[in-house]
């Protein structure tokens, strides 16, 4: 963990937010599931490993009410917080490691997952995390997991990761996940490089 905290701090303490590969202004996709998935403004909506990303920013624009935000990076989270000025009181922080966390009684409508999973190369990792999945959501919420598909790189940030194909991903859930859809998105990093990424979405079905 303290290795791992140790990485994502210095990425955030040394980079702009803007110059490391996963930076978009916006998560264009994100944001157009999330509204297809979630048409009720109270839903509550998590996004794992957020790190300095606009979407806090774009959910509260559009109205969401219950927004939880967990990085394992202090510096991210302290970042975007000061970005968003007064209205960070509007959403729950968190700072630690999702393959240990806990969110106690919280239950979340919405999980959203951009360029996280794919960091846990160890299967007992993997586990830990849909384990917390599943103690943090009620039948009925949805997954939406982006992850680097087939096709995209072996390593981000200096880190080896997991590329998955929408079965091999939906196989990770197992059963009690009910397979929605997918599609592939080639993110342009700042650096004009592209990376695929595969969308994935599901329902937790019991
Ligand atoms: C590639 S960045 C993606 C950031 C953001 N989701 C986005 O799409 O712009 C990966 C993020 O996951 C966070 N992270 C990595 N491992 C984590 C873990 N085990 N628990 C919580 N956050 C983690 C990092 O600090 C970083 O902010």
């Amino acid at each position: 963990m303290i290795e791992k905290a140790h990485h994502w701090e210095n990425v955030y303490r040394n980079k702009s937010f803007d110059a490391v590969s996963w930076y978009a202004p916006h998560l264009a996709e994100s944001l157009r599931l999330i509204e297809q998935l979630c048409l009720d403004k109270t839903a509550a909506i998590v996004d794992i490993g957020a790190g300095e990303s606009t979407l806090v920013d774009d959910l509260l624009q559009r109205h969401y009410l219950d927004l939880s935000v967990p990085d394992i990076s202090a510096t991210a989270i302290e970042f975007t917080k000061q970005r968003l000025g007064t209205k960070a009181a509007q959403v729950s922080w968190h700072v630690g490691d999702i393959t240990r966390y806990d969110f106690a009684s919280k239950q979340f409508d919405l999980w959203h997952d951009r360029a996280v999973f794919h960091f846990l190369t160890e299967p007992s990792a993997r586990r830990s995390y849909i384990e917390l999945v599943r103690r943090s959501m009620q039948p009925g919420g949805y997954v939406l997991m982006a992850t680097f598909g087939p096709d995209g790189p072996r390593q981000c940030s200096g880190l080896d990761v997991v590329r998955f194909t929408d079965e091999q991903l939906h196989h990770e859930f197992g059963d009690g996940f009910e397979w929605l859809g997918s599609e592939i998105n080639h993110h342009q990093t700042p650096s004009g490089t592209h990376q695929q990424f595969l969308y994935c979405w599901c329902r937790r079905s019991y």
